[in-house]
């Protein structure tokens, strides 16, 4: 029998209630399909931060690579500055693992209303690939008084490391600017990924960038992207800017298959793509290294309106649960998952505020499990 170890970080707000029924419906995965499946719990977060400091320390690093997927509920909490939790723990869990592969699945289940007036399930079913280290979001940038100023800006990672020294020289009241930096093996391994994912799929891919206006960067995205290209002559490609894709995204949310897209593009269009596939509560998403250590979690925040009260919306923690099975190869067991969610769904059986019920969160993840056996009794 498999036995699986799983690193858990329920974090803030509404984390640690939705990770509870992600956590409940992988423990009945575990017993349908027989492995075994236990958790490794890790106190990460606002109050611990708030206590003591501590964001994430370099042995919770080190250990947590010992494992191939960790669990992430969310994190942010109004009483830390925005941006610390984020980029002390979410971002630098993502580029300490290298996770250069942000898997978004845009999919519109069975009786889920999207706000998309005539659009079926079958019109939205598309995966989003977002590079996921790079981009504007290397963190190199800074603010400048008026005057002449040196600058050292340093890049190190696992991948290459890169030092830029400015000499600044200005007359402005003050000024601030942001780095951004794509490297040519940094866009090859996703593009490459998102070709293979397309060779399992429709074998479409549309690429987005910005190319006419930040033509060094995307430029550059795009020319690597045509290299990649010529390794897979049976995937039909076509480039995107990404002003227009949220257009078509919109009005022929079919057109698309497989999306590769360099970070920050990727993260703006994966809300909208969230809002079209039913909301917020309904997002996965996995930070992904395909030869380390992996990250799974809902794409929304952590809601700290609602924490506590049992009423937020589990189902895109237990698709992200799912995700994580597939990753360890329980192949079966990730698709009963996600076929019970769409079960419950069309039922209308248990359904939180968001998606005009009454149940609790509790109440979803019960009726999941309860879905996941009937399935397989089928
Ligand atoms: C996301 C989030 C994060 C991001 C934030 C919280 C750092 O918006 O996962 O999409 O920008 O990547
Ligand atoms: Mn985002």
């Amino acid at each position: 029998m498999s036995s699986y170890k799983i690193p858990v970080i329920p974090g803030d707000g509404i984390g640690p209630e939705v990770i509870t029924e992600g956590k409940k419906v992988m423990e009945a995965a575990a017993e349908l399909f027989q492995f075994d499946i236990s958790w490794i719990d890790f106190d990460i977060g606002a109050e611990r931060y708030i206590k003591t400091g501590k964001l994430i320390e370099e042995e919770e690093l080190k250990e947590l690579s010992r494992y191939k997927a960790i669990y992430l509920g969310a994190v942010g909490d109004p009483k830390v500055k925005p941006g610390i939790l984020e980029k002390g723990i979410l971002l630098k869990i993502r580029f300490y693992f290298d996770q250069y592969i942000n898997l978004r699945p845009i999919k519109l289940l069975k009786g889920v209303e999207t706000p998309i007036k005539n659009k079926k399930p079958e019109d939205i079913n598309f995966l989003v690939i977002r590079e996921n280290t790079e981009d504007f979001y290397v963190g190199i940038g800074g603010r400048v008084e008026r005057g002449k100023s040196k600058q050292e800006l340093e890049l190190a990672r696992d991948l290459y490391s890169i030092k830029f020294g400015l000499d600044i020289e200005h007359d402005a009241d003050e000024i601030a600017y942001q780095i951004g930096v794509i490297s040519k093996e940094g866009a090859r391994r996703v593009i490459e990924y998102a070709f293979e994912r397309s060779m399992e799929r429709r074998k479409n891919l549309s690429s987005v960038d910005k190319a006419n206006v930040l033509s060094d960067i995307y430029g550059f995205w795009r020319d690597v992207f045509g290299e990649v290209s010529k390794g897979y002559p049976d995937v039909e490609t076509s480039f995107y800017f990404v002003d227009a894709i949220t257009m078509w995204f919109v009005k022929n949310p079919e057109w698309f298959d497989v999306i590769v897209t360099p970070n920050m593009f990727g993260d703006i269009i994966t809300d909208l793509g969230a809002m079209i596939q039913g909301g917020m509560g309904l997002a996965p998403g996995g930070n992904i290294n395909p030869s380390g250590t992996s990250m799974f979690e809902p794409i929304h925040g952590s809601a700290p309106k609602y924490k506590g009260k049992n009423v937020s919306n589990p189902i895109a923690t237990i698709w992200a649960g799912s995700m994580i099975l597939e990753t360890l190869g329980e192949k079966k067991a990730a698709k009963t998952i996600l076929d019970a969610i769409e079960e419950n769904l069309s039922q209308r059986v248990a359904l939180t505020r968001d998606l005009g019920g009454d149940s609790t969160t509790k109440e979803v993840g019960d009726a999941i499990v309860r879905m996941m056996k009937n399935i397989e009794q089928k």
